[in-house]
């Protein structure tokens, strides 16, 4: 079977470092292995807040971020929601083969729920995952890199394929999560890093704005720079992107800054991740704002020309 890779994100903040090593990497080079649709899930941002609030800055600036980072649109399909009628209508058939309950037992959806600040949880908070499984299906995905929280979604997804064949006759393949390493990098203030905490390095973020972070970076007192995840998370995180950024062990920083204390190791972090960010920085600055204009309408003419195939197939499968 030829392999068709989708994954995307919600288009809501500067993508950082940590999505960076956890995802973005990897993206990368699977764009040089497989025919490869990235999406800017512009609907899903209104599956936990009330309104997709700066949407189309959001959205030009994770294109922006693709970009900079080297994923090839003349390789890729980058494309939004928003933009291509089919998949969307693709919704309706999917919820009919899914029943309330397998929405409810859905364990990121609890968990999203557990934690959002609505008042009231929508019905699309619920539904969503049949949406997401018409992001995955409507170009026959079959490889979806996400991380952990993704992998119940994959599995309505799977789901809904297995389905819909059994119900109409063969149109979907059966998609594989592909579990990217867990995230290596904790924020800067030893949390979850994350760009509403304001503990995580934007891609876009300046050489200015990256040495301020650094700067505030939860470390200790002791001189002597060890390698030490369990007693000393905040100096092991700083040693985790200095390593992530220069390829290199983190043990071997520690070794290499010796008895230099806490200011020795941030001056070398963030230096590595200047060091780092600076192709993406210079790539991202090529790109003008007709550039991004002209690359989200290919790619969604492209996904769309794929929707169109897809649901015509679904309806005649479907006695339509
Ligand atoms: N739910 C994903 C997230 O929040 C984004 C997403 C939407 C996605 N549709 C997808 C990921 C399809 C993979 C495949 O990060």
């Amino acid at each position: 079977m030829n392999d068709v890779v989708l994954t995307g994100d919600r288009p809501t903040g500067p993508l950082h470092l940590g999505h960076y090593f956890g995802s973005l990497a990897n993206r990368v080079r699977l764009q040089d292995a497989y025919p490869m649709y990235v999406l800017i899930a512009d609907y899903q941002v209104i599956t936990d807040r009330d309104t997709p609030g700066e949407i189309r800055r959001h959205t030009t600036e994770l294109l922006l971020d693709y970009l900079a980072i080297g994923i090839d649109p003349a390789r890729v399909t980058i494309f939004q929601h928003s933009a291509i009628p089919e998949l969307n209508q693709l919704l309706l058939p999917f919820l009919s083969l899914v029943s309330v309950a397998e929405l409810r037992r859905n364990p990121t959806v609890k968990d999203e729920i557990a934690h959002s600040s609505q008042r009231a949880v929508s019905g699309l908070m619920f539904t969503y995952p049949v949406h997401q499984a018409a992001d995955i299906l409507f170009c026959k995905g079959t490889l979806v890199p996400v991380g952990r929280d993704q992998l119940p979604h994959v599995e309505v997804t799977r789901l809904v394929a297995r389905r819909f064949n059994e119900r109409y006759g063969e149109v979907f393949p059966l998609p594989e999560a592909m579990m990217g390493e867990q995230p290596l990098l904790k924020g800067l203030d030893g949390g979850k890093m994350s760009k509403s905490r304001g503990n995580a390095i934007a891609l876009s973020a300046t050489e200015d704005e990256t040495a301020v972070l650094i700067r505030k970076a939860r470390t200790d007192s002791e001189r002597l720079i060890t390698f030490d995840e369990e007693h000393r998370p905040g100096v092991a995180n700083l040693l985790t992107l200095a390593g992530l950024c220069l390829g290199r062990p983190p043990r071997e920083l520690a070794d290499e800054i010796g008895d230099g204390g806490a200011a020795t190791l941030k001056r070398l972090t963030t230096e590595a991740v200047n060091e780092f960010l600076r192709p993406i920085r210079k790539r991202r600055a090529e790109f003008t704002a007709a550039d991004v204009q002209r690359i989200l309408t290919e790619g969604n003419a492209k996904a769309r020309e794929r929707a169109v195939l897809t649901l015509d197939e679904v309806r005649a499968a479907m006695g339509f």
